[in-house]
């Protein structure tokens, strides 16, 4: 019977989540992903021949993402990892104690090892950017919060080239940063990056090192983390470092049962528009063309592959 210890972190979660003052949850941006969006996101991530994993989990909370890969990996779902090594970085040291109880589970059952690191996340990053890329795979919740203009964080991520206003983006920036050619990033992130006006420097950051491979949409702003009442859209994206841009699968679903999935792919110059400055990321919700590519006069082949 192989082992899924996610269930086990998502009982956590439920457990602890309510205790979690409103304050220290948006301090620390604690809104943790519940199983099924999980699980979802650890299915996005392509087969690998790889036979060494090295995941990063930057935010990792009492581990849902660390845990809903390692269980995909240990139903040989698409994974022939020999060995997979874990950093997982968690500032708050309640959940940092969740954490490692929970990863220390599968040290007789796979052949893992993990670290558990209390440190910031923003400033571990920015210094190992400047070493060889290394990670393999990385599966993000990062924490939303704005970065103030005069805080340490933007002087910080300022120095290693990233300019961003929001915790979520500079995660992800920096998570891509320390990731090997080829490596695979999975991450639940608010939609707004998708055209604010002050994400463009982001959007830029991501698609000049990184293919979009696949954006997942909900129907509903409360879905994600409806436990939380957060009431935010939210994308699931895969990003393939350093990969060369091709068509998008686009999927999106009413809620977190994925019961109404649907799935088909789009070429990329629909969702990012060849002469847009701003770059704006587009997520179509169905083969049909929206208004303004209608307004705009253009047209693109749909696709025979659609499913
Ligand atoms: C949105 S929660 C997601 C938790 C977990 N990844 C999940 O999906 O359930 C973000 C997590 O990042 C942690 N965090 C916030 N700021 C951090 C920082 N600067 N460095 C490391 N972790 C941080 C928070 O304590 C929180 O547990």
């Amino acid at each position: 019977m192989p082992i899924q210890l996610l269930e086990h972190a998502d009982s956590i979660r439920r457990a602890i989540a309510p205790g979690i003052t409103l304050k220290r949850k948006s301090a620390l941006g604690q809104f943790m992903t519940p199983a099924p969006v999980a699980r979802f996101m650890a299915s996005m991530f392509p087969p690998s021949t790889l036979t060494k994993c090295k995941l990063l989990d930057a935010g990792a909370g009492v581990g849902a993402l660390t845990c809903a890969f390692l269980d995909r990996w240990a139903t040989s779902d698409g994974f022939s990892f020999h060995d997979a090594q874990i950093d997982a970085y968690e500032i708050d040291p309640t959940l940092r104690a969740h954490l490692n109880r929970t990863l220390a589970r599968y040290l007789s059952r796979l052949p893992v090892s993990y670290r558990v690191v209390p440190d910031d996340f923003i400033e571990a990053a920015a210094i190992q950017s400047l070493a060889p890329r290394r990670y393999t795979h990385a599966i993000l919740n990062p924490p939303y919060k704005k970065i103030s203009s005069l805080s340490s964080h933007r002087m910080i991520l300022r120095q290693v080239g990233i300019e961003t206003v929001n915790l979520y983006s500079a995660f992800v920036a920096l998570a891509l940063s320390l990731m090997k050619p080829g490596g695979q990033l999975v991450a639940i992130i608010p939609r707004s990056f998708c055209n604010g006006p002050y994400y463009r420097p982001f959007r830029e950051y991501l698609l000049n090192r990184a293919a979009l491979r696949h954006l997942h949409l909900f129907a509903s702003r409360t879905t994600a983390f409806k436990d939380d009442d957060v009431l935010q859209e939210n994308v699931i994206m895969r990003l393939e470092c350093a990969g060369v841009q091709s068509n998008v699968t686009v999927s999106n679903s009413t809620d977190d049962s994925f019961s109404d999935l649907v799935t088909h792919e789009q070429p990329f110059d629909r969702i990012v528009f060849p002469d847009d400055v701003d770059k704006f990321i587009h997520v179509p919700t169905s083969l049909g063309y929206n208004a303004i590519e209608l307004s705009k006069g253009v047209l693109f082949p749909l696709l025979e592959n659609a499913a």
